[in-house]
């Protein structure tokens, strides 16, 4: 057998590999296991691996920058993609109002936050609930929570697809939570396979009548905006879009986890209102999944376009009669249509009146006003497949050669490696 033949067999050998194969004079493509990857019914090496890198980024930040802050309002880690500088304190102040009025819409009895990091929700909100647990990866957020001795929390340790774990429901005490609060977590998941599980898990748990809430996420539809925002030419705007680490996917993907739960389940999608026009203002927003709610009649709608006059004040007069969707808003902040506004104009506008602010689900730079309440998720057309950036597959082309290469060094010492790719494809299975 040729020296080649025995470096393929070799690399073949590892038990994350599938298939490795020659692809010319010095490169080798390599395949890994479907388990590697997997999320269920366990964790694949990789998958874990992945969730390690940003628990150790997070246990940095906490550790370095953490603690010189107030325990209550700790925004280390909350800085501007383009300069790098922490985002202002009373913008973030005013990004916790609003997450915080979001969960309070529920008025939650038991809650259950997966990654709640420093507490800047948890601390805000557990005074009102019988019981707050809330769980993260990294060691030093838990240990400041716990050390904080809050009435009614349980911090602990725990990654979010272990929702089901022994520790997490021995914390819930045997409640079900009225709400799953996932804010500003799922830019560090690997990809849909995590996010679908954790929320199809979340969305069993949850008492009836209560809510999924997925947070603060980058919405894939505006990825491209995002980019072209952060950057002066196209052309880098595609080297930030290759080097992007963070898990974006389309709220349409959540509609399609909801829609196959076992209880009915409803989807509202609301835009971010600070004031301050930033990254988070412009490119997030918030998911409300609410479980076997009562099923409201479908608003009659009314486009924004066609009202005449003051229109923030037809729509507050429309809001005030209940059960009207405005939809067609250009978001001010990404379209310059003339008769755009900005979110936090609107939200403005609606205060009383139980209306929110909601995002168009197929035209995420046109706003909407409607009842929280949301569509049926099963509604929700899956007319184009959601689009998502997986962290994973990037994760997987640069450390499974590395980890190849390794095991190369330790069976043939004196082989010359090849160079390793991945097998090709979205999703590398
Ligand atoms: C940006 S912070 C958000 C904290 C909090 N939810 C909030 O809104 O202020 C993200 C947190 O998610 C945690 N995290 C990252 N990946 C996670 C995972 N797979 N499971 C649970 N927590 C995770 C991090 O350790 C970090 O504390």
């Amino acid at each position: 057998m040729s020296e080649r033949h025995l470096i393929i067999d070799a690399i073949a050998s590892h038990p994350w590999i599938e298939r490795a194969w020659s692809a010319g004079d010095d490169a080798v493509v390599i395949q890994p296991r479907a388990e590697t990857l997997a999320v269920r019914p366990a964790l694949g090496p990789l998958v874990r691996e992945h969730l390690e890198h940003w628990s150790e980024v997070y246990e940095w930040i906490y550790e370095t920058s953490g603690a010189g802050q107030p325990a209550d309002l700790d925004l280390s880690g909350w800085r501007a993609s383009d300069t790098g500088e922490p985002l202002a304190r009373e913008h973030m102040v005013e990004w916790i109002d609003r997450t915080v009025e979001l969960v309070r819409e529920g008025s939650p009895r038991v809650v259950l936050e997966l990654g709640c990091g420093s507490g800047l929700l948890l601390r805000r909100l557990h005074a009102e609930a019988e019981r707050y647990v809330g769980t993260d990866v990294s060691e030093v957020a838990v240990d400041r929570l716990r050390a904080a001795g809050l009435s009614g929390v349980s911090a602990l340790v725990a990654a979010a697809h272990e929702i089901g774990s022994p520790e997490v429901t021995e914390a819930l005490a045997g409640a079900r939570p009225d709400c799953v609060l996932l804010n500003s977590v799922t830019q560090c998941f690997p990809g849909n396979d995590y996010l679908d599980a954790v929320v199809s898990d979340a969305l069993e748990l949850v008492s009836d009548g209560g809510r999924v809430i997925v947070g603060d996420f980058r919405h894939a539809g505006l990825a491209d905006r995002y980019y072209r925002w952060l950057e002066p030419d196209d052309e880098a705007a595609t080297r930030r879009a290759v080097a992007d680490e963070e898990f974006v996917f389309d709220p349409r993907f959540l509609a399609l986890i909801a829609a196959r739960a076992t209880r009915p389940v409803s989807i509202s999608v609301r835009a971010k209102t600070m004031t301050a026009d930033t990254e988070l203002t412009r490119y997030r927003c918030d998911v409300v999944l609410h479980v076997s709610a009562e099923p409201a009649p479908p608003p009659s709608a009314v486009v924004w376009k066609t009202l005449a006059g003051d229109r923030l004040a037809a729509v507050r007069a429309l809001a005030e009669a209940g059960a009207v969707v405005v939809n067609g808003i250009p978001n001010a902040l990404l379209d310059d249509d003339p008769l755009g506004i900005e979110p936090h104009a609107l939200r403005a506008c609606l205060t009383g009146t139980g209306a929110i602010v909601g995002l168009d689900l197929d035209h995420p730079a046109r706003l909407e006003v409607c009842p929280p309440t949301g569509v049926p998720a099963g509604e929700v057309s899956p007319h184009s497949a959601p689009v998502a950036g997986e962290p994973l597959a990037r994760f997987v082309a640069r450390r499974l050669p590395e980890v190849i290469r390794d095991h190369l060094r330790k069976i043939m010492p004196d082989a010359k490696p090849p160079t390793l790719t991945v097998a090709n494809g979205r999703n590398p299975r």
